[in-house]
């Protein structure tokens, strides 16, 4: 049975102090929150880091993850953050690849493919983010785009690397506009994934990996979402600044 993994992406949102009162409302409700095959990962802004692996340490169930690196380890590259730093603040994740940073940040499937390996060497575990744009959608060629966005990056990984990988579905046109996939488009997407990564490793390493879904995900649409034989999981937005609401989804 695969871990079903509940995160929280805070995007650019909380400072330090109001990091450490959502961490603690979700701790009060942490007793009810440990199930096994359960895995909890909060990504909060990277000044936060450090603070929350302290807060979370006697929580096993918890991990930090940083929501995105710098595909070098020091240097003279200004402003970056490297994936030895973020390690050694206790975080055991980073999220890569995500649309905001593609959009954004023009983060392309080569520089992306590069702080996934880093992130590896690092000891940090890739949450690989992938998703077409509703004209794609339109456009029908959401499939070859999700194809493209996997074939360029973990792809190239080999078997030891891939199996560390954590990836979430995350259609654009869903993220933060209140519109999420239905349950049935979800899976199908995810079914899709979990073909493409055994035609490309092994069966047996496709049914371990976890895929989480991704793009308005809400206490009242959680479960229908979960319930899909190929979603392990949500990686959560909006609803992650919100200890209520994190918590009744990771209840979902
Ligand atoms: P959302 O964001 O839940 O606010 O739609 C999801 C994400 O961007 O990871």
């Amino acid at each position: 049975m695969r871990t079903k993994i509940i995160a929280g992406n805070w995007k650019m949102n909380k400072t330090v102090q109001e990091g450490i009162v959502l961490i603690e409302e979700i701790l009060k409700s942490a007793g009810k929150l440990q199930h096994e095959n359960l895995q909890i990962i909060l990504a909060p802004p990277f000044p936060l880091l450090g603070m929350a692996s302290a807060l979370t340490s006697d929580y096993r169930f918890i991990s930090i993850s940083a929501q995105n690196c710098y595909y070098k380890n020091n240097g003279a590259f200004t402003g970056e953050v490297s994936p030895a730093m973020i390690k050694s603040t206790g975080a055991n994740h980073v999220i890569i690849g995500h649309s905001e940073r593609r959009m954004y940040f023009h983060e392309d499937n080569s520089l992306l493919s590069e702080k996934i390996k880093v992130a590896l060497q690092n000891g940090l575990t890739p949450v690989y983010c992938c998703g077409e744009t509703l004209s794609e959608r339109n456009e029908a060629s959401d499939y070859d785009i999700i194809k493209n966005q996997l074939e360029e990056t973990i792809f190239s990984l080999d078997e030891e690397e891939i199996i560390k990988i954590v990836i979430a579905y995350e259609p654009v046109w869903a993220i933060g506009t209140g519109v999420n996939a239905t349950p049935e488009q979800a899976q199908e997407m995810h079914r899709f994934i979990r073909t493409q990564v055994a035609l490309k490793f092994k069966d047996d390493i496709a049914e371990k990996i976890p895929i989480l879904y991704g793009g308005s995900v809400k206490p009242e649409n959680a479960y229908s979402l979960f319930s899909c034989t190929d979603i392990d999981g949500g990686l959560i937005g909006g609803a992650s600044l919100n200890s209520n609401d994190f918590v009744a989804i990771i209840n979902s």
